[in-house]
């Protein structure tokens, strides 16, 4: 019981520093870039790693260790599968902001400038993984009322 509390507690705590992270890091990608907002970036895009790595050990867990319905319920779900369409859609656009704040990271390491031209575009990307996650809650909770069950 308290295994089963645990971990839903995490999923959600994950919600609260992951949806926080993506939006501070599409915020603090519009600049301006000198150090402290460098490391504005940085901390987001850390925290945000963070709450991926939260969810997604959690969800599994939930889904298919049989702490929640069982997997059967989960796999034969429609609302699930959306989600987890979400999910991977946010994976996809997360690659290339990823890949280039890594290396924005290696350069301020160095002290060498940083190329910010694709700052825009990954502010937008951000956005819209805000935007996704909010779906994914309005899936995820559909899919623990029982919505998406084939019958
Ligand atoms: C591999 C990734 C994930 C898996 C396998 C997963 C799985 C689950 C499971 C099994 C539950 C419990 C549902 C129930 O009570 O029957 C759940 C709940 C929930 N999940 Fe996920 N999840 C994942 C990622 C996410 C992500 C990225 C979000 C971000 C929005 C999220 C948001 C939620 C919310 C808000 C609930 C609570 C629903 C409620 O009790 O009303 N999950 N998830």
């Amino acid at each position: 019981m308290t295994v089963r509390w645990l971990f839903a507690a995490f999923h959600l705590l994950a919600l609260g520093i992951g949806l926080g992270a993506v939006w501070a890091r599409a915020r603090a990608l519009e600049g301006p870039f000198d150090a402290a907002g460098l490391r504005r970036v940085f901390s987001a895009d850390a925290w945000w790693g963070v709450a991926a790595g939260l969810w997604i050990v959690t969800g599994l867990i939930r889904a298919f260790a049989g702490l929640e319905k069982g997997s059967t319920y989960y796999l034969h779900n429609h609302v699930f599968w959306l989600k987890m369409a979400l999910l991977v859609l946010v994976l996809i656009l997360e690659a290339s902001p990823m890949i280039a704040l890594g290396g924005w990271r290696t350069r301020t390491r160095r002290g060498e400038p940083v190329d910010t031209r694709l700052a825009g575009r990954f502010a937008r990307v951000s956005y819209v993984q805000a935007g996704l996650v909010v779906l994914m809650v309005l899936a995820a909770t559909a899919m623990a009322r029982g919505y998406g069950v084939s019958r």
